[in-house]
């Protein structure tokens, strides 16, 4: 069978997503499928693959690294600004001591699971705290994850909710206001310094809590005195343009090298201001930051224009940080037992090779 994309039907108005079908991940893949599927990435954004559960951690990790877009070298599976590299820690979750790239999410006990041991699973607040991001971009300067995969192994199967949300970034640039448009290619954003989970160190600990969003996750309206508890008050704690010192610098317009297309490319919750992206003075303080970013997003994002990808035993779903954004949904709505695999490896380092400088 010959391998072929098909639109995803419930959301084939609104997303160029595909499922790629004629494709057993779980056989090693050949020079004219990772083309294929290469292409189809590139193409598409997203693919989900169905039944794919003989998968092993290892060709999850080998699907990965298939296309040329990772880092050989990159052994921090965390990101962040100097987290520790031999502690793998995931926060809520846990990674397979042999196999580290791959971390284990969900809201189950796990004892002996790829050697993992008596590790309860939590998960995070996705929609509300988090929201709409692309893995990387607020944690890391640069070598950030071209492509996240997720996966959702036999056995394991939610009676319902947890869903994934997806939106295309390219769709989100043609959808947008055009003078909110016209503003952003002149901007970077500049995120605030990362927490980076419990990590010891204080100097990174800026952020009394998480981020709390609002309007479909796009509007940053505080900071929560709870992990767990959507309605929980709001820390007396707003941004500064300061808390931005030492924090990554993103371009919120980017042109993808492959493609050629341009795509949004934020996330909103960790942005502190808008910086010209010419000289690097202030362009837009905090609150006209958050507000440029919700008006830029908030056209691709409502329940009938986004994608909610509704986990099926042996789903793998492979997307493009640089042309998707994508949410947890919270898991509140979580029915039922959650595990979930995910692998994002660090691309080499693009800085001095891009020609705007700003990728
Ligand atoms: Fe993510």
């Amino acid at each position: 069978m010959a391998i072929a994309f098909h639109p995803i039907e419930v959301c084939a108005a609104h997303q160029p997503f595909a499922e790629c079908r004629g494709i057993s991940l779980a056989d090693e893949l050949n020079n004219d499928a990772i083309s294929a599927v290469r292409e189809g990435l590139l193409k598409h954004g997203l693919l989900v693959f169905r039944n794919q559960g003989a998968m092993t951690p290892a060709q999850e990790i080998a699907f990965n690294t298939a296309f040329g877009w990772h880092d050989p070298d990159q052994n921090d599976f965390l990101f962040g600004f100097g987290a520790p590299t031999t502690e793998h820690r995931v926060s809520g979750g846990a990674q397979i001591p042999d196999l580290p790239e791959v971390s284990v999410l969900g809201n189950v006990l796990l004892d002996n699971y790829h050697g993992i041991t008596n590790t309860q699973l939590k998960p995070v607040l996705g929609f509300t705290h988090s929201a709409w991001h692309a893995d990387g971009l607020h944690d890391m300067f640069d070598g950030l994850p071209e492509m996240t995969t997720m996966f959702n192994p036999v056995g394991w199967q939610t009676r319902g909710g947890g869903a994934t949300y997806f939106t295309s970034g390219v769709l989100a640039v043609e959808r947008m206001d055009r003078d909110v448009l016209e503003e952003l290619r002149q901007c970077v954003v500049a995120y605030v310094r990362s927490p980076n989970d419990e990590a010891p160190d204080d100097t990174r600990r800026v952020i009394p809590g998480s981020s709390r969003m609002t309007d479909e996750g796009t509007r940053r309206i505080g900071f929560s005195t709870s992990n767990d508890d959507p309605a929980a008050p709001l820390h007396d704690f707003e941004f500064k343009v300061e808390h931005a010192d030492g924090g990554g610098r993103h371009a919120p317009i980017r042109r993808h090298p492959a493609t050629g297309q341009e795509a949004l490319y934020v996330t909103p919750s960790q942005a502190v201001c808008l910086l010209d992206a010419e000289t690097g003075a202030l362009r837009h303080e905090v609150k006209e930051t958050i507000d440029l970013l919700a008006r830029a997003l908030r056209p691709s994002v409502g329940p009938e224009i986004r994608y909610e990808h509704n986990w099926r035993e042996g789903d793998f779903v492979a997307w493009l940080n640089t042309l998707v954004l994508h949410s947890a949904s919270d898991p509140s709505e979580i029915d039922g037992p959650r595990l979930m695999h995910r692998v994002r490896l660090s691309s080499p380092r693009r800085r001095e090779r891009e020609n705007d400088g700003r990728g």
